[in-house]
């Protein structure tokens, strides 16, 4: 059977920007700044995604496009008989991971959607919104109920396949998030007292910033740029051979950091011009738009308008979550792709239940301090796809070598590509360094 593809350049860039475009973008990006102390984290963020991210992220496309296979045929292609592969199989698992927590949160997205619909959400005064997102997430019933649709509605258009499902979605969505950002950081920075939310997130303040945040600042990078599973290295195997991997990488780099500090443009001088707490934490969106929407002219249409959206960059996100392990799975052991998806979502639907739960009734229920949603949440962005960021680079920088990467990205040679020499250098030594030493403190060895 012939491997699906993608369609266009502008598909490919819409889909791969979706994935990385997501919560961690708009949900995460912002409340981890405001728990860390704003510019000072963005700025150690920004080095991370560029010095290591960006060159992560080429390696992925690189290795999913030769190998023309999902993570672990790919790494099989390259270096038959060997062990690399298992760097594919830890990516699928961090895949279950992700996806199991990430549907939760997607799922509160869902639940704010349907009251936003009804208008009942813009109704809500500002100073009893906390009480309202509180108790909505400890409930135990409806937020797996919208978790569930929100892993339903992923697995339907999985089954679509990349052309007629993930392409087509990305390529309309994508724009209309951007515009609507637009807007609303307009709104945002026009507020009385927006100016102190602006210092916050542009001013750095060296003394705010931790060693856990420097943690916090890579993990988040590869987060959000949707890398260290193989979720770029998938998309990559549907690329053909003529697309230009580099530039691809750098527009998705660009994109994803633009759209995270849009976000931090939206948020910020709210939360100041509101008398907000920047640290509060995960609840940071949930509580921080309603205010601004319950302020604004025309508040309820825009926050429809907006917690779909939302909704919308989640989907576009799971999606490549989810493509990670059905492609594995139905390629490796020749499953049709339609029992595999709807499987492996329900499984994942089961694993997530419990992170859902860690809001409510687990909520005292915890291991190292933290719930099963913050344990996973932590094992997954700041040790798996770290470390398997770690796999990818030395395979391209010590085993594969960097000539025939570089060999791939320019298409034989064909391409020209200026950074060749710098991006060999990053991926060889400054990646695999910079990792190991975040993750010997990440697990505690050196502190
Ligand atoms: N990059 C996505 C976000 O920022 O929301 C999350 C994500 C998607 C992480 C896909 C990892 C991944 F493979």
């Amino acid at each position: 059977m012939k491997r699906d593809g993608f369609g266009s350049r502008l598909g490919i860039l819409a889909a791969a920007a979706g994935s990385a475009i997501g919560l961690g973008n708009i949900w995460k990006f912002p409340y981890i700044t405001g728990e860390n102390g704003g510019a000072a984290f963005i700025l150690v963020y920004l080095v991370c995604i560029f010095l290591i991210g960006m060159p992560v992220m080429l390696s992925e496309l690189v290795v999913g496009r030769k190998g023309a296979s999902n993570p672990v045929g790919s790494f099989k292609k390259i270096r038959p008989k060997s062990k690399w592969k298992f760097t594919g199989v830890l990516g699928v698992a961090t895949g279950f991971i992700v996806l199991s927590f990430y549907s939760v949160i997607a799922g509160w997205v869902f639940a704010y959607i349907s009251r936003a619909f009804t208008g009942k959400l813009v109704a809500i005064a500002p100073e009893e919104l906390g009480d309202f997102f509180g108790g909505l997430i400890s409930k135990t019933g409806e937020p797996i109920f919208w978790q569930f649709i929100v892993l339903a509605v992923t697995a339907f258009i999985v089954i679509a396949g990349i052309q007629k499902g993930v392409e087509k979605y990305s390529k309309i969505l994508m724009p209309v998030l951007l515009g609507l950002l637009v807007v609303l950081m307009i709104r945002s920075v026009t507020l009385e007292g927006a100016s102190k939310g602006l210092e916050f997130l542009f001013k750095p303040d060296f003394s705010a910033l931790t060693a856990k945040g420097v943690l916090e600042a890579l993990g988040h990078a590869f987060f959000s740029l949707s890398l260290g599973m193989g979720a770029l290295l998938t998309y990559g195997s549907y690329i053909n051979k003529e697309e230009k991997l580099p530039s691809l990488a750098l527009q998705i780099t660009i994109a994803d950091t633009l759209i995270a500090l849009m976000a931090g443009v939206v948020i910020f001088p709210a939360v100041f011009a509101y008398g907000l707490d920047p640290k509060m934490g995960p609840e940071l969106i949930f509580i921080t738009l309603p205010t601004v929407f319950h302020e604004m002219p025309l508040g309820g249409f825009f926050e429809v308008l907006f917690f779909v959206l939302i909704g919308i960059a989640a989907i576009t996100s799971t999606i490549s979550l989810l493509e990670v392990p059905v492609s594995y799975v139905s390629e490796e052991f020749n499953m049709p792709r339609k029992k595999t998806t709807i499987i492996i979502a329900f499984v994942i639907f089961l694993i997530g239940i419990p992170s859902s739960l860690s809001f409510g009734v687990l909520g005292d229920v915890t291991i190292f301090g933290r719930t099963y949603f913050g344990n996973l949440d932590f094992v997954a962005s700041n040790i798996m796809l770290p470390l398997g960021g770690l796999l990818l680079s030395l395979f391209i920088g010590w085993v594969w070598g960097t000539k025939n990467a570089i060999q791939e990205a320019t298409n034989e040679g064909t391409l020209k590509f200026a950074f060749a020499s710098a991006y060999g250098f990053l991926i060889k030594y400054v990646a695999p360094l910079a990792i190991v030493v975040i993750l010997l403190y990440a697990t505690g060895v050196i502190s």
